[in-house]
């Protein structure tokens, strides 16, 4: 989202307390932490197939086990029972449910959520499904995967075998988690599987993902039970000018346009926007892309929007004369891949601003949690909000009495539940926050060198460790207040 502040947001502070009701959670994704990948008839999903591509992630990880969540399961909704969670926000395997993406889902497959969402159920601790996290099954990739129509046919047949199965004990439905990964880093960039770089597949992915989120919340909202709660998890950008002249300010709304609102326009109700339609053009037949009836069927209203928010996004537009290249968008910490992410940007640059940043090299800014939140505020008064993904990498180490002491993580975590609240005080509708993650995991092409965790994961055994700042959210989470912030 653009924003033309560079500071911190302009709002009073708040009483420290969040408001009644408020949900507090953790998240996780199937391929980051289940492992078991072949087991119970789950085939290969497209992550399976690029983490075995050599060169493709780092130290060539995989998720084949993992943090072997799929059997350790009942100890890890132990865990969150530890931290006094509200919810808990998970992925479901696509492949593990339907091997080859279409067709009747295999019973052992579904068992597994089954077994997971009753466990949660028993603990207090509501589930929060994602229909999809990024592993598209490798069969349906191989038939055209997002790029093709029929995807997203195929992924609402998907959600209806998932709210049948489901439905009855399941409260909180996300259809996609960060869809502009899925477009734009897996067909964009090429960093992030299928590990194509072509930008005209990217516009088309996107595209298609719109249309399936749409097809599922259609699906969803047909079975489930009428107090069910639909969502779609989107990374918007925080987009900032690194200066208020006019050619940096135009950088900044395209990478708006192809960011964010690719998704926000459709989605909510707005359809593309024309100036998106304008800039891509020349990419993609948009005519031919997008048939009567897409974005009606695109715009099903949706209960809550999840907000995915590390780092803001700073640019600037490429001076005159300078060769473009294709390390313009290293700076915006989407890895470094055969072109941009953002379509048709190749002349924009991306700049960190100074300061801390995490092990991703991501800026720490709490205070583009809050503007972004404030502007689907004002744009879309009346949609109640979600942080559905905030967090942060160190270098955790065990201490030879195996604790592990993690105070910058307890830094950006208090920052950025200030800024919720903050935001929350302004009038933003935020009904809760889900911290990324409940463990150590894959952390994609970065594999397991990036620690996100709550509780440390050693790989070797497996074994899992409260870090200082799980017992700081735990007590955040039973007094719903930031215990050390002056009220
Ligand atoms: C988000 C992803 C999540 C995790 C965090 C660090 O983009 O949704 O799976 O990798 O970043």
């Amino acid at each position: 989202m653009t924003s033309t502040r560079t500071g911190s947001a302009p709002v009073e502070a708040s009483p420290s307390a969040f408001p009644t009701g408020f949900l507090w959670g953790a998240a996780t994704a199937a391929y980051q932490i289940e492992g078991a990948v072949d087991v119970d008839g789950r085939s290969p999903s497209i992550w399976d197939t690029f983490s075995r591509t050599p060169g493709r992630t780092a130290g060539g990880d995989t998720g084949d086990r993992a943090t072997e969540h799929y059997h350790r399961y009942r100890q890890d909704v132990r865990l969150m029972s530890e931290l006094g969670l509200g919810a808990y926000r998970f992925s479901v395997s696509w492949s593990r449910v339907q091997p080859t993406g279409r067709g009747p889902a295999v019973e052992r497959g579904l068992d597994f959520y089954r077994r997971l969402v009753d466990e949660l159920l028993e603990h207090g601790i509501q589930p929060a499904v994602t229909l999809y996290h990024w592993d598209l099954p490798q069969d349906l990739e191989d038939l055209g995967g997002w790029p093709a129509r029929d995807t997203a046919e195929r992924f609402a047949d998907y959600a209806a075998l998932l709210a049948d199965a489901l439905g009855d004990r399941v409260g909180i439905w996300t259809t996609l988690n960060e869809p502009w990964c899925s477009a734009f880093l897996g067909y964009g960039s090429g960093v992030h599987a299928p590990g194509r770089a072509d930008w005209t597949a990217a516009l088309r992915a996107a595209h298609h993902l719109n249309l399936g989120h749409g097809r599922a919340v259609e699906v969803l909202r047909a079975s489930l039970p009428r107090d069910a709660r639909i969502a779609v998890s989107l990374n918007l950008h925080e987009v900032r000018p690194l200066t208020a002249s006019a050619a940096d300010r135009e950088a900044a709304r395209r990478i708006d346009a192809v960011g964010n609102r690719v998704f926000t326009g459709p989605m909510l109700g707005g359809g593309y926007p024309d100036d998106l339609l304008a800039d891509t053009e020349h990419l993609v037949d948009w005519q031919d892309l997008v048939h009567d009836g897409d974005l009606a069927a695109i715009a099903r209203p949706v209960d809550l929007l999840g907000v995915n928010y590390y780092t803001p996004t700073v640019v600037s537009a490429l001076p005159h004369g300078q060769d473009p290249g294709s390390a313009t968008a290293s700076e915006a910490g989407h890895g470094d891949g055969a072109q941009s992410p953002f379509v048709g940007c190749a002349d924009v640059l991306f700049h960190r601003a100074p300061g801390p940043r995490t092990v991703m090299g991501w800026p720490i800014d709490p205070s583009g949690l809050t503007d972004l939140l404030l502007r689907l505020h004002r744009e879309h008064p009346g949609l109640p909000l979600m942080v559905t993904e905030n967090g942060a990498a160190f270098d955790d180490r065990p201490t030879a009495e195996g604790s592990v002491h993690d105070p910058q993580r307890i830094d950006y975590l208090r920052g950025h539940l200030d800024a919720v609240r903050r935001a929350i005080a302004a009038g933003a509708d935020v009904r809760g926050y889900f911290l990324w993650s409940l463990m150590d995991n894959f952390e994609w092409a970065w594999g397991y060198g990036k620690r996100f965790g709550l509780y440390y994961v050693d790989y070797a055994t497996q074994a899992r460790t409260a870090k200082d700042s799980a017992r700081w959210y735990a007590e955040v989470i039973r007094r719903n207040t930031l215990p050390d912030l002056p009220g």
